[in-house]
């Protein structure tokens, strides 16, 4: 083990980056200082930006030895998920701990641990002279609240990328790296229900006045899908079947009802299992989130709020899908009902295995750890990588989770194998995209 890149890793992982729920303002500032001095320390360039009052953007250089190499864009999240519960946590999220070839921490896999090891060698070649390609550095603090500041930043940055390297992804399974070449869209929304000023007694004005979870009921009666799992017909637009080839491929991955059988989910109907990944990798899917209204008494409520996401398939639209979503909210609630709504959202991706850079990049990822790489699709969503391809960077979205890391949950973990097999692909990538043709960034 690099004991140089863990103990870097795990000052940062100290650092309680939060951006969700109450954000740690001050957390996040740190962290994205220190990420920023790494860069400064190998001797490149870097700076926070700061767009509309969102979370600092690390934006940084690194030049290659040879001036007409190829430059290549590195992506990664230092803001994370805040830790509650804090009783499932057997060491505390902010004191990173090792144990059983394991690092624990919240961020260790999603996403600090997972991008670091891209950060330090791009900086360890920097500062050897050995860089073959420039570097451009994007390290972002709204990942995980949907944030807009990188996805304005990219709009209005000039010099743009031959290719960008996102390390935010997983493994296909422990003995198969992945390049994630299909990501879905979301559209999450916060939903707020008012029918009045304050709770009302049920046996004087039940069956009068209007009821604030009633109301809500209603609202994800009229989107959620039905027993099949399938969303509804006007929220499917643009939804496309995949490719045989591809569909193919995905029956060389653990079947489906092991990978639910794993984390311990049942199957939503009879064939969820055989379907799992043509749901998860090519379908449109709902989730209520949470649900919060009223009290164990005789109470009418009169406040509930709601939070539901809707992920959407590759090559839907948001433009197309996000208003037919809140007109059936909308529409489901009664006159007299207010209903307020935010959120916020992100366009699904999808990309060519066949394109240069990524044939390059899984030569570089079998080299690098002796494995044969899958081209696979994720549920989950990045927002930025639809953003890159907006601004026409082919994106290489890999990275080395495993499920059981439990991201986004207590006992947040990430294998010490893991970091190992970071730091040898990120090398192999910078070396191999040495070779790309350049677009003159
Ligand atoms: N790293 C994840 C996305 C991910 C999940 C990639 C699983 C590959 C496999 C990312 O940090 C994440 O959690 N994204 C959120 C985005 C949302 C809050 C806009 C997600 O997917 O819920
Ligand atoms: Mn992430
Ligand atoms: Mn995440």
């Amino acid at each position: 083990m690099n004991q140089a890149l863990l103990d870097e890793l795990i000052e940062w992982l100290r650092i309680p980056s939060v951006s969700t729920g109450e954000p740690d303002r001050e957390g996040l500032e740190r962290a994205a200082t220190w990420a920023a001095e790494r860069v400064r320390a190998a001797g490149g360039t870097a700076e926070l930006v700061r767009i509309e009052g969102g979370n600092p953007l690390v934006v940084g250089e690194l030049r290659a030895v040879r001036e007409d190499a190829p430059t290549v864009l590195i992506y990664g999240h230092y803001d994370v998920q805040g830790p509650e519960p804090l009783d499932g946590w057997a060491s505390p999220p902010f004191e990173p701990t090792i144990r059983g070839g394991r690092l624990y921490a919240r961020g260790a896999a999603d996403d600090k641990g997972n991008f670091y090891p891209l950060l330090r060698v791009a900086c360890e070649l920097a500062r050897a002279g050995e860089l073959p390609v420039h570097v451009r550095v994007l390290i972002e603090g709204e990942e995980e609240v949907g944030g807009n500041s990188v996805a304005a930043w990219l709009r209005q940055d000039e010099r743009g990328a031959d290719v960008a390297i996102v390390f935010d992804g997983g493994m296909a399974d422990a003995d198969t790296p992945a390049i994630t070449v299909g990501l879905r869209g979301i559209v999450q929304l916060n939903v707020v229900v008012r029918v009045g000023q304050r709770d009302l007694h049920s046996g004087m004005y039940g069956g009068s006045v209007l009821n604030a979870l009633h109301v809500v009921h209603d609202m994800i009666a009229a989107v959620r899908p039905g027993p099949d799992g399938r969303v509804r017909e006007e929220l499917r637009a643009g939804i496309e079947e995949p490719p045989v080839a591809e569909l193919e491929s995905w029956k060389r991955l653990k079947p489906g009802a092991e990978v639910l059988a794993e984390v311990g989910g049942r199957p939503l109907d009879a064939n969820a299992a055989r379907d799992y990944y043509p749901r998860n990798g090519a379908d449109a899917s709902l989730d209520v989130n949470h649900v919060e209204a009223g009290a164990p008494r005789t109470v009418v409520p009169a406040e509930a709020r709601m939070t539901l996401s809707l992920r959407l398939a590759p090559r839907q639209r948001l433009e197309e899908i996000e208003p037919v979503l809140v007109k059936l909210l909308r529409d489901a609630a009664p006159p007299g009902a207010e209903v307020e709504m935010s959120g916020h959202h992100g366009e699904p991706a999808l990309f060519d295995v066949e394109s240069p850079a990524l044939q390059l990049a899984k030569r570089a990822l079998d080299r690098a750890t002796g494995m044969q790489t899958a081209f696979v699709r994720t549920g989950g969503s990045i927002p930025v990588v639809a953003d890159m391809a907006a601004a026409g960077i082919p994106a290489i979205v890999s990275g080395f989770t495993l499920p059981d890391d439990a991201f986004h949950a207590p006992n947040e973990s990430y294998e010490l194998r893991s970091l190992e097999l970071g730091e040898a692909a990120a090398r192999e990538l910078l070396r191999a995209l040495a070779d790309l043709p350049t677009g003159g960034a």
